[in-house]
């Protein structure tokens, strides 16, 4: 009841709330055989985690340390680097957001490139700031050049996905470097490395921490360590740097079961190990199912490829899902399909094969290679 009308309107959301893109979900998710459009680990966590999360579950009448110390700990030592250059937070984005907070004020501009990770522009809205999204090249990677002149004096932020989430394509360490010092000092440079462990040649981007000291790299126990119910993610930055972004984080932000996970996921690296052969061998076998299919499919550094399917996106989503696997479509643009079983990939190329091929956006070649029979799919759930 207002006291001023009598008329009760109710509470009144912040603008930004009505303008916010809503975080998708894919097709089919409660139906299929296969999730492949999460980009989550479909192995189980390392069973050391998994013990360790259920002996934490037993002290949870108690709150985690305020700001994750133990993790810290071992993340410090395992990559020779000062716990104070160290940030553990509830996810990834979590941190991101904290990033975020404390470094990109209302009006300013953070500059990323698109199509890349769909929750970027939410949070950077979210933070009150504005998003400049800068179109991939021609070969689906960051067009590095158009990004650094995209930088303004309004931009306090360049966020960078690598690899790309979701077309999967790599930046070297090269062309990083080469960037970074062309981005004036103020300006903060967000490297996003949730997937970076699946990459074909390493991603080792800690050494650039030295000499860029506006950089924040961006990681996550999410994918290659299968913990991404548990919701835990780092981040390295210069000391300064990591001081004010712990200074945003809610307390407690991560929880003791997470914490204990993640340490226990972090000291198995053979089942990190593991997990990610698995995937690069599955990833190979789809790629060049796919490359058969005569379809301009980029090569992945990540635990999903991208089929730039343009406008049969949607189309070959409900093939998928009619075969037993959930794929993610992006209209008009592509679908990324999530690694993980054999006869999931085989599904994923069935349906690709169902397409009428007369139709356009997917080459006709692909009809090619499904009737010489040397993809046939093994079948699908339905
Ligand atoms: C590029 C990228 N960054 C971050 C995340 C989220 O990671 P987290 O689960 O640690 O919040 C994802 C999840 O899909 C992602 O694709």
């Amino acid at each position: 009841m207002s006291m001023h009308t009598g008329i009760c309107a109710g509470p009144v959301p912040r603008p930004v709330v009505a303008t916010l893109q809503r975080y998708s979900r894919a097709a089919g998710l409660d139906t299929v055989r296969w999730v492949g459009s999460s980009n989550e680990s479909c192995t189980s966590p390392s069973p050391a985690a998994v013990a360790a999360m259920a002996k934490a579950a037993a002290g949870a009448n108690r709150y985690p340390g305020i700001a994750g110390d133990k993790l810290v700990a071992a993340i410090a030592s395992g990559l020779g680097l000062d716990p104070g250059r160290v940030v553990v937070g509830g996810g990834s984005l979590a941190l991101l957001g904290q990033v975020l907070d404390a470094y990109a004020p209302a009006g300013s501009t953070v500059v990323h490139a698109w199509r890349s990770y769909e929750a970027y522009p939410i949070l950077i809205a979210l933070a009150g700031a504005e998003s400049l999204p800068v179109p991939l090249d021609g070969s689906h990677r960051h067009d590095l050049d158009a990004m650094g002149k995209a930088v303004t004096d309004e931009t306090r932020m360049v966020l960078l996905c690598n690899p790309n989430n979701p077309t999967g394509t790599v930046m070297d360490a090269g062309e990083l470097a080469a960037f970074l010092d062309n981005i004036p000092r103020h300006v903060l440079v967000v490297l996003d490395e949730a997937y970076r462990e699946f990459a074909e040649a390493e991603i080792d981007s800690r050494h650039l921490l030295d000499s860029h000291p506006n950089l924040v790299i961006l990681r996550t126990f999410s994918k290659a360590y299968g913990l991404a119910g548990a919701r835990a993610g780092y981040l390295l930055a210069s000391a300064g740097i990591a001081a004010n972004i712990r200074a945003v984080a809610p307390p407690f932000g991560l929880s003791s079961l997470a914490e204990a996970g993640a340490a226990a996921a972090w000291s198995d690296s053979a089942h990190l190990a593991a997990t990610v052969s698995g995937v690069v061998a599955e990833r190979a076998y789809l790629h060049e199912g796919l490359l058969a299919r005569g379809l301009p499919v980029p090569p992945s550094g990540g635990n999903f490829v991208w089929i730039p399917a343009g406008p049969r996106s949607l189309e070959l989503e409900a093939g998928c899902v009619a075969r037993g696997v959930s794929v993610r479509a992006f209209p008009g643009s592509g679908v990324r399909v999530t690694i993980s079983v054999r006869e999931a990939s085989d599904a994923v190329l069935a349906a690709l094969d169902s397409l009428d091929p007369t139709l356009p956006g997917i080459p006709a070649s692909h009809s090619a290679a499904s009737s010489a029979g040397t993809h046939h799919s093994t079948g699908g759930a339905s």
